[in-house]
């Protein structure tokens, strides 16, 4: 076989052979000829094994894909790999028993599936939602200040408060304050909607957890802070600027509240990653000591002192290591030991937000993405340096409040997205374009042809260096050709492909390939996109198979930033499977869904996330333990915004852009006025009006084709698209449904 035609038309190497210069335009390959060269052989799987380094074949096991994807670092103790190769949640931390085990795979199918077929009907992205491992964080959390103030005989408690931002999620942020509640567990807010679900969600809590006003504050922030206090909720206004503290005296006054005030100090210590930006004193929270001064002196003048209770300070998100913890946690101390002295009434120390967690498992306090402590050594740490600054002043010990939101909530949530397809492992065959070699020798130049002879001649040598040389030069050439117009595309692409052919071959060629995903990271990941924070990301199946691939992640928005190319561990790509079939749910072909997950991402994302190309949030389950043979129960389940919803929000009105549209229908389709037309008709506005109401995602090709399906219970003449759209499957805003009961039987209600 020519070489020419080996390459350009086969596009694979037959294993042990390699392209080689003939004497005649037309090149022939000799086998062996690259026997000793690096060569690729360039079948899918060979070529795509080959770029891991790892060596063909080997056994694996998942425990091969904990230890690869460090699921046992990051991961511990709520994720892990069972024997199917899936992850699986552990509800319970530790105290998971075996059969209470959650597999993701199982929670997928159920939620995905549509409602005919027993499952919810959704589409994905989605986020699964453990209210489980968020109890067991809050208890873990507790447990490590509890034991801290036993073992080191504090005199007084711990009482944390959430810091609704990270998630202000309604039915997350219900499940903190139920949780809490045996702990005075509160909540803390940095705006006036954000006091607002505080208050109205305090009200169900322990009537001493604390509602901590954080944020800049006009008079009616104050107002309503008052307000809480007037409705028993343990209310804390904490100055943020000086000038705050007039509104309070003012507003306090008139509304004939005492108020119960904090101040947040600005304090030295500084914290160096990206999450300390707002510390230290050039930070842009807080009263530097001038001013503590000087809110405790008109205080006392307006016979206030004693309203002034709690020291608040906030070193940032991510505190790496607990020495620079202790140093902030020590400086605030002092500043509450010296109120004290000056004689406001102090009660309480809130050290803020800043426990890190893990991303990348590698328990190092050298980078943003992980964290050289845990749990007990923070509080401990915590603890340890309040009492010793408190006792060596005398000072009775404050009840520790901490704004903990990054290590309570990152680990509840998990992000699911599919891969849909993948850049070709190997540079395609032309055949398929009918692209042959005479074709191509045909409309070359002579430099051309010159220099494909010697790109040949090249690689007989096995000199690739000279190789790669004449295949740019070639490339060059036609491109420059295809500019002046002398080059035709076919001539082109088969140029292209050829260069492709050989830097793959001689092993230059990039071989990290992409991975395409249901997704939008503006919407889903933003801190990947906004700050580089690196979440992991694993396949949440087939881990019992060797990942053979290296990827990076491509999302679907129109944007060069819409991708991940960084994962934990500084890595560039990420080992993933080759995609089976033609995809899954999202394919006609049948094959398996490659699925992936985001983990720890619980915390800021879906608030910060915005609507980049009009991708809303995915949908979401709340997926408890369940002691059925299925071991979970969904107990919640809200479809992702619509595109109709996600329309509105920008300003449009989506029944009247269907009405604009449907009329559109009318005056396109009127012919004879006969049974067909009106059938298309009613077709094309049936469509139209799903299209308002599916999630703005990929859908499945089903769900596509019924675009052009009348819908045999659509009444065809609505007027509006509500009308339209009696899909079950995507109808329902929100169904509450439970897994696990025998035979898969499944309850629905609207909630
Ligand atoms: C004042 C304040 N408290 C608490 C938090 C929560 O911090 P983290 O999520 O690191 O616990 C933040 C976030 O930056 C904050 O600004």
């Amino acid at each position: 076989m020519p070489a020419l035609a080996c390459c350009v038309d086969a596009a694979t190497f037959p294993p042990g052979y390699a392209i080689v210069a003939g004497d005649s335009s037309l090149p022939v390959v000799l086998p062996e000829a690259f026997s000793d060269a690096p060569l690729l052989p360039l079948t899918n799987t060979t070529v795509a094994s080959s770029l891991l380094e790892l060596p063909l074949p080997s056994p694996w096991s998942p425990s091969h894909s904990a230890s690869l994807y460090k699921i046992n670092g990051w991961g511990a103790p709520y994720f892990s790999v069972n024997s199917s190769g899936n992850i699986t949640v552990r509800p319970h931390g530790l105290e998971t028993l075996p059969h209470q085990e959650i597999d993701l795979m199982k929670v997928v199918k159920k939620v995905s599936e549509p409602k005919s077929r027993g499952g919810l009907g959704l589409q994905l992205p989605l986020i699964v939602r453990l209210p489980d491992v968020l109890k067991n964080r809050l208890q873990s959390l507790q447990s490590a200040f509890d034991f801290a103030i036993q073992s080191q005989s504090y005199g007084s408690r711990y009482q944390g408060v959430y810091p609704v931002k990270c998630n202000q999620d309604r039915y997350m942020v219900e499940d903190i304050v139920e949780f809490g509640t045996p702990y005075r567990f509160g909540l803390e807010a940095g705006s006036k909607p954000e006091l607002l679900l505080a208050m109205s969600c305090l009200c169900k809590g322990n009537p001493e957890a604390l509602l901590i006003c954080n944020g800049y504050k006009d008079a009616e922030y104050i107002s309503l802070a008052l307000a809480a206090r007037k409705l028993a909720l343990n209310t804390v206004i904490v100055l943020e600027q000086e000038e705050e503290l007039d509104l309070v005296i003012e507003m306090s006054k008139k509304l004939a509240v005492r108020p119960v005030i904090g101040m947040r100090a600005k304090l030295r210590t500084k914290h160096a990653g990206h999450f300390g930006a707002t510390s230290g004193e050039k930070g842009k929270f807080g009263l530097n000591t001038m001013q503590i001064l000087r809110v405790a002196k008109k205080l006392e003048q307006n016979g206030m002192l004693d309203c002034l209770q709690l020291l608040h300070f906030h070193i940032g998100s991510q505190i790496p290591s607990t020495s620079l913890l202790a140093d902030g946690v020590g400086e605030a101390t002092q500043i509450y030991c010296e109120l004290v002295r000056l004689g406001a009434a102090m009660r309480v120390i809130d050290v803020g937000g800043g426990l890190g967690i893990d991303y990348d498992g590698s328990q190092s306090p050298d980078s943003d993405n992980s964290v050289g402590y845990g749990l007990e050594e923070y509080a401990s740490a915590v603890v340890q340096s309040i009492r010793n600054a408190c006792d060596r002043k005398f000072v009775k010990h404050p009840v520790i409040c901490s704004e903990s939101g990054r290590a309570l909530v990152s680990h509840h949530s998990v992000l699911i997205f599919e891969a849909v397809s993948a850049s070709a492992p190997v540079a395609p065959t032309l055949d398929s374009l009918g692209l042959g070699l005479h074709y191509l020798a045909n409309g070359l130049t002579d430099d051309s042809l010159s220099d494909y002879r010697s790109l040949t001649a090249a690689a007989v040598r096995g000199d690739y260096e000279t190789c790669l040389v004449y295949a740019d030069q070639l490339k060059q050439r036609c491109v420059d050709q295809f500019k002046e117009g002398s080059l035709s595309l076919e001539h082109l692409a088969s140029i292209d492909n050829i260069s492709e052919l050989v830097s793959k071959a001689i092993g230059t060629s990039d071989p990290v390939r992409t991975y395409h995903v249901n997704l939008s990271v503006f919407t889903s990941v933003p801190d990947f996109w906004g700050i580089g924070q690196q979440f992991p990301i694993v396949p949440i199946q087939r881990l019992d198979e060797k990942p053979v691939v290296k990827g990076v992640l491509s999302d679907l928005t129109c944007d060069s930033d819409g991708k991940v190319d960084k994962f934990i561990g500084g890595e560039t790509s990420l080992p993933l499977h080759e995609l089976e079939g033609e995809g899954g749910i999202l394919g006609s072909g049948g094959g398996a869904g490659y699925y992936l997950g985001m983990f720890l991402g619980g915390a800021y994302q879906e608030a910060l996330g915005g609507l980049h190309n009009l991708f809303g949030g995915p949908s979401v389950v709340r997926v408890s333990q369940s002691d059925g043979p299925h071991s979970f129960a969904v107990t919640r389940a809200v479809p992702g915004l619509s595109c109709g919803e996600v329309l509105r929000v920008m300003q449009h009105e989506p029944e009247m852009m269907f009405e604009t549209l449907k009329h559109r229908v009318e005056e396109c389709i009127h012919g004879e006025d006969s049974d067909d037309d009106e059938l298309a008709r009613d077709t094309l506005v049936s469509g139209l009006a799903r299209s308002f109401h599916n999630m703005p995602y990929l859908a499945n090709i089903a769900t596509a084709a019924s675009f052009y399906e009348k819908k045999n219970n659509d009444n065809g003449g609505g007027d509006y698209y509500g009308d339209y759209y009696p899909d079950e499957d995507y109808n329902n805003n929100s169904v509450a449904a439970v897994v696990g009961e025998e035979d898969e039987h499944w309850t629905y209600c609207v909630a």
